[in-house]
């Protein structure tokens, strides 16, 4: 049971308790870029299409904003015990931050060495669409300080691409990332989505042939989620779209397990490939184990310590805020110790080491033992006391983790 807070202060305080973990855990920074070139039907993130001409000056005054919020997270975040790490991992999100100038990008990244501090080495990733890029915009990027872009493909069947609303080709998707590998950074990946209504197991196949040929380091591929907000949802409201059933999802997974694994590419969490450790996300393996976050930008949230809060959602509204010296922050929650336990159990079983034995009751250590008898849990793991799903129960994880954290 989350307990409900009162709602974020004006001056963005948090609780001391809160702030005095900082020191146990990597802080990381989301940044949330608010826009996109069109909106693809299937998506309810949250972002909006600017009008001709307007993103430039935009982006200054985005930079601006987060600049502002930045300097509040600054003077909120100061534990009373030990140090405030400096910012480990910072990943521009959105809505599509390659549509922005690099520069105001790079002013973001100023103002969080500026503001909070840049480790050495420090992770940043930028989402790119693959038709928002070209080789001297990518160097930009890389400049400004980027080290990590991912592209979002979705798919290599034309067909497929047209029922997700996405404006690119798949060859456009793979040449943006032959680019980005050109231009020097440290990790490219690609993003697909399987489950679009008209996709067949041998499109799917092809998808990931070509995002394999393409070389990336890591490679995410996500089950479509039908948003009832979105023109996708209405069109399979109104029948027009079939949504694809759990045994061809389940096989789909399955598919993109074992080709995924044939080319050398090893699962860091359950929708997520790597073929180096540098493809590996430091920023979202943060999020899946519990670390600390600021989320910079319209509709972010972010997580200290057991406290989670979010902004309020329109660009304006949160750039206004933050003119005025006021928090953007729209509301708040603090978790209780049962419900971070139990988040640390979604999440954890996502990933390659699972759970130890002994975040688990006993009832949940019956069920164990019953998911390793069916090849759900792997024997080994579970002998020396982890939790871990083989390939068989990956794609059943859900139900898994619901027997096993009761
Ligand atoms: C929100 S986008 C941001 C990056 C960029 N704009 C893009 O489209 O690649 C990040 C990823 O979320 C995926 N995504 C958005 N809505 C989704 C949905 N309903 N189901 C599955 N994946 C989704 C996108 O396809 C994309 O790969
Ligand atoms: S999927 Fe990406 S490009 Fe499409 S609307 Fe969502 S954020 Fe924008």
């Amino acid at each position: 049971m989350a307990v409900a807070a009162p709602p974020a202060p004006a001056d963005g305080a948090l609780p001391a308790a809160a702030v005095d973990e900082l020191p146990q855990h990597a802080l990381g920074v989301y940044v949330h870029v608010p826009w996109c070139a069109s909106r693809c039907g299937y998506c309810d993130f949250n972002t909006y299409v600017p009008p001709e001409g307007a993103l430039p000056g935009l982006g200054r005054r985005f930079a601006r904003a987060a600049d502002a919020e930045l300097a509040l997270a600054a003077r909120v975040l100061r534990p009373s015990t030990g140090t405030r790490p400096a910012v480990g991992t910072v990943f521009l999100g959105g809505g599509t931050p390659s549509l922005l100038e690099p520069e105001a990008l790079g002013d973001v990244l100023r103002a969080i060495d500026a503001r909070l501090g840049l480790a050495p080495g420090a992770e940043v990733t930028c989402e790119c669409n693959p038709e928002s890029v070209d080789p001297a915009r990518l160097a930009a990027l890389r400049a400004a300080g980027v080290t990590r872009v991912s592209f979002g493909m979705q798919s290599a069947r034309g067909h497929v691409l047209a029922a997700l609303d996405r404006r690119h080709t798949a060859g456009r998707a793979v040449a943006a990332a032959t680019e980005a590998r050109a231009t020097g950074f440290d990790a490219v990946g690609l993003d697909l989505i399987f489950g679009a209504d008209g996709e067949t197991d041998e499109d799917w196949r092809a998808s990931l042939d070509a995002a394999i040929a393409a070389g990336p380091d890591s490679v995410s591929a996500y089950a479509l989620t039908i948003e009832p907000g979105t023109r996708y949802g209405a069109l399979v409201r109104r029948g027009e779209r079939r949504v694809a059933d759990d045994g061809t999802l389940g096989r789909r997974y399955a598919i993109a397990d074992e080709r995924l694994a044939a080319a050398g590419y090893a699962p860091y969490e359950l929708s997520n490939w790597a073929r180096t450790p540098a493809g590996i996300c430091r920023h979202n393996v943060g999020y899946w184990r519990g670390a600390s976050w600021w989320g910079v930008g319209p509709g972010a949230h972010s997580h200290v310590g057991g406290v989670r809060w979010w902004n309020v959602l329109r660009p304006e509204a949160w750039m206004a805020r933050l003119e005025e010296g006021r928090s953007p922050a729209a509301g708040r929650e603090v978790l209780d110790a049962e419900q971070r336990h139990l988040e640390r159990l979604m999440t954890g079983v996502r990933l390659p080491d699972g759970l130890p034995a002994t975040a688990l009751g006993e009832a949940g250590h019956r069920e164990a033992a019953a998911l390793v008898e069916d090849g759900l849990l792997d024997a080994g793991a579970w002998r020396a006391g982890r939790a871990v799903l083989t390939p068989a129960g990956r794609p059943l994880a859900d139900g898994v983790l619901r027997r096993i954290a009761t």
